[in-house]
């Protein structure tokens, strides 16, 4: 099986032939292989890989664009170690983006793949007054709008605070997005006015997956996309 860095450059020196990407200095063809690139690269990958962003010594500055590659290994790490980490990646990823849809997008991809038991990680946007419409996500398809009045989501939003759930069945109004889902974790996200923007919900199959490592973990990454939004 070819790695994804083998598929990356194959593809980069196609791309830049066809296009004359590489002579003219323009990285766009390059940016928008990457995503289908990567997602065949996942496709065929091994049994549970973990994945690592690393700077690329072509990448231009303007663009942040990193290259990613899976890690051989990854010890079990503790809560504090897993938010750290994520926080101390989306930071480099992040850094000079202010743009919501960058910043969401890629911290949905760097926390669902580095929280173990998270079978949906993403974010619900504030669209209008009472009301949460689907953002950046990575797991199966969610519900696209959320009232405030509804669910884990919208009590995150209604109340501004933080909902740790370890039985969804128990949750009045829980939405079932995905009738496997047994607990949840929802944080508030600010821009940096203070504004809620949206929230940030990470789903699990099992029971009591989250609590408040998670909840002090998420609530520090919402913190760092603030200054992004
Ligand atoms: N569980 C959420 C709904 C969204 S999804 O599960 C993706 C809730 O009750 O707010």
């Amino acid at each position: 099986m070819s790695t994804f860095a083998e598929i990356f450059f194959a593809q980069r020196k196609t791309a830049g032939e066809r296009t004359g990407a590489a002579r003219s200095g323009s990285d766009t063809p390059m940016i928008q292989s990457t995503a289908s690139i990567a997602h065949a690269a996942l496709d065929a990958r091994a049994p549970a890989p973990r994945w690592v962003t690393v700077p690329h010594r072509d990448c231009k500055p303007a663009w942040k664009l990193r290259m990613i590659g899976p890690m051989t290994t990854l010890a079990p790490a503790a809560k504090e170690t897993i938010y750290r980490e994520a926080r101390t990646e989306l930071a480099a990823l992040l850094d000079g983006v202010y743009d919501p849809v960058a910043a969401m997008a890629s911290a949905a991809s760097v926390l669902h793949h580095r929280i173990e038991r998270a079978s949906w990680t993403g974010f619900y946007r504030v669209v209008a007054p009472g009301l949460l419409r689907i953002g950046p996500y990575q797991g199966l398809p969610g519900c696209l709008e959320i009232p405030f009045d509804r669910g884990v989501c919208g009590a995150a939003a209604r109340t501004g605070e933080s909902q740790v759930v370890a039985d969804v069945h128990a949750f009045p109004g829980h939405i079932a997005c995905d009738d496997r889902a047994r607990s949840e974790i929802v944080v508030p996200v600010r821009d940096r006015k203070g504004e809620l923007v949206a929230v940030l919900d990470v789903d699990s199959h099992h029971l009591a997956a989250f609590d408040d490592d998670d909840r002090l973990g998420l609530e520090s990454i919402a913190e760092l996309l603030s200054g992004h939004l």
